[in-house]
């Protein structure tokens, strides 16, 4: 299994290319199966993940082709793919596949929605808490499926067709979201989608979704609005930025000190990490290229965070902010509220000498004047990535093992930040 080895103490100076954002990237790709025409997607990343829902897809009948280059294409962008359902060949997805990527699961939406039926295992354990699926069951079942729960498999049928309604979630949920989305874009007559994640993956897919055919309006805000049609077609869209990587590169610059050109980042897609990340230690501007990220010339000051659906602070970048804070001048107070289970860097983090002491859903940091490199344990993707930028501001040498988990949501991690100062290399094997 591939190791990364990191040697602290270099300030981060120059420029990162951020990437297509993996959580759009994927129900992106999945809503290749609502229609028999070609989606085109620009911009899509080399990620781990995206591979193994293309081998997901294959398994329904998708091509999916990669495109060449283009002129003046440095292999820096994302790749652009076409994915074709032109005959759905199987509308089961087994646990083999989907028990490998929770995400996967979501293809149950547009397989009922175009094929009357879909068969999708549960997705099982995952190392971040129980994550049931319950809202989708309820989703689908409010869209008029009928739905059972037969040897680990979820199997759903509208052998009539998908009728619009008024979906009501009781908590913010984001796949459960996309996934009545992108049923109903198919269903007869209006859906309501109420207290939908408003998360702006959400508003790329559905307006990837509209370019299809789709009559979507409200995504991006807590009410979305659906208009069923019969059929959507081909159509073509880039994948936004990804706004957990751009968190990341910014807690990192924080962390280190330095200077960070984010390219393509924008100001909108974080809202709240940025403030927060200003608060800490960060002077953060928007520029034409992307977003310029400095520590500024004080210490780390320390935040009390609670992690939100958007516009609130992601849960996705709680544990880069721990390994930021471990560093601050005096104790933060970190809340997690989306995943009951996500602390798994707490005790790795505490490898490096962080000091860090955990009540229930609280994490309580309190700052110390130094990390210093040890051998530490990815346990999941963004726990992986804290480790990485607590390895960049430690002393000495660290080595993050199972590094598979960072090469599903991070492109190039090691080229890119070695391309702006860090030492960090990738052990093979
Ligand atoms: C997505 C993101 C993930 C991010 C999370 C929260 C992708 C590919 N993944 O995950 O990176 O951390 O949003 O921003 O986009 N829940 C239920 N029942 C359900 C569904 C969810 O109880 O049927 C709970 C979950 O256990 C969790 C909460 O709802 O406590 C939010 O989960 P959700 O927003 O659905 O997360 P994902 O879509 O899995």
């Amino acid at each position: 299994m591939d190791r990364i080895r990191i040697v602290g103490g270099a300030p981060l100076m120059g420029a990162i290319p951020i990437s297509g954002a993996k959580n759009a990237a994927l129900p992106l790709m999945i809503a290749s199966l609502l229609t028999d025409e070609t989606l085109t997607l620009d911009n899509v990343p080399r990620l781990a993940d995206v591979a193994m829902l293309k081998r997901i897809l294959g398994n329904h009948g998708v091509d999916c082709m990669v495109l060449g280059k283009r002129a003046g294409q440095n292999g820096l962008q994302g790749e652009s793919i076409e994915l074709r359902a032109g005959d759905i060949v199987d509308t089961v997805a087994p646990y083999e596949l989907v028990s490998r990527m929770r995400a996967s699961f979501w293809v149950i939406g547009p397989l009922l929605a175009r094929m009357g039926e879909a068969r999708v295992s549960l997705p099982g354990g995952c190392a971040i808490g129980t994550r049931p699926v319950d809202f989708f069951i309820a989703a689908l079942r409010d869209l008029g499926a009928e739905i059972d729960i037969d040897g680990g498999y979820v199997i759903a049928r509208a052998k009539k067709g998908l009728r619009g309604n008024r979906i009501v979630f009781p908590k913010t949920t984001v796949g459960a979201t996309h996934v009545a989305m992108m049923a109903a874009s198919l269903a007869r007559g209006e859906t309501v989608i109420e207290n939908a994640a408003r998360e702006p993956e959400i508003a790329d897919v559905a307006a990837c979704l509209v370019k299809m055919g789709a009559k979507i309006s409200g995504a991006g805000t807590s009410t979305i609005r659906i208009d069923g049609v019969d059929r959507l077609n081909a159509a073509r869209h880039a994948v936004m930025p990804d706004r957990i990587e751009t968190g990341t590169y910014a807690m990192a610059v924080t962390m280190t000190g330095g200077d960070l050109l984010l390219e393509g980042a924008t100001l909108a897609i974080l809202p709240t990490a940025l403030d927060v990340l200003t608060a800490v230690g960060a002077e953060v501007t928007a520029t034409n290229e992307g977003l310029r990220i400095r520590r500024n010339g004080n210490g780390l000051a320390p935040v009390d965070v609670t992690t939100e659906p958007f516009p609130g602070f992601p849960t996705d970048l709680q544990a880069q902010l721990m390994a930021l804070v471990s560093r601050a001048n005096g104790t933060s107070h970190i809340r997690e509220t989306i995943f009951e289970n996500r602390f798994m860097h707490v005790q790795e983090l505490a490898r490096l000498g962080a000091d860090i002491h955990l009540d229930g859903q609280m994490a309580t940091v309190t700052g110390v004047d130094r990390l210093k490199g040890a051998q530490v344990m990815a346990t999941d993707l963004r726990a992986s990535v804290s480790l990485v930028i607590a390895g960049l501001a430690a002393e000495g040498e660290t080595v993050v093992n199972r590094v598979y988990h960072l090469d599903r949501g991070f492109e190039r991690i090691e080229d890119k930040l070695g391309a702006c100062g860090a030492t960090i290399e990738r052990l093979s094997g």
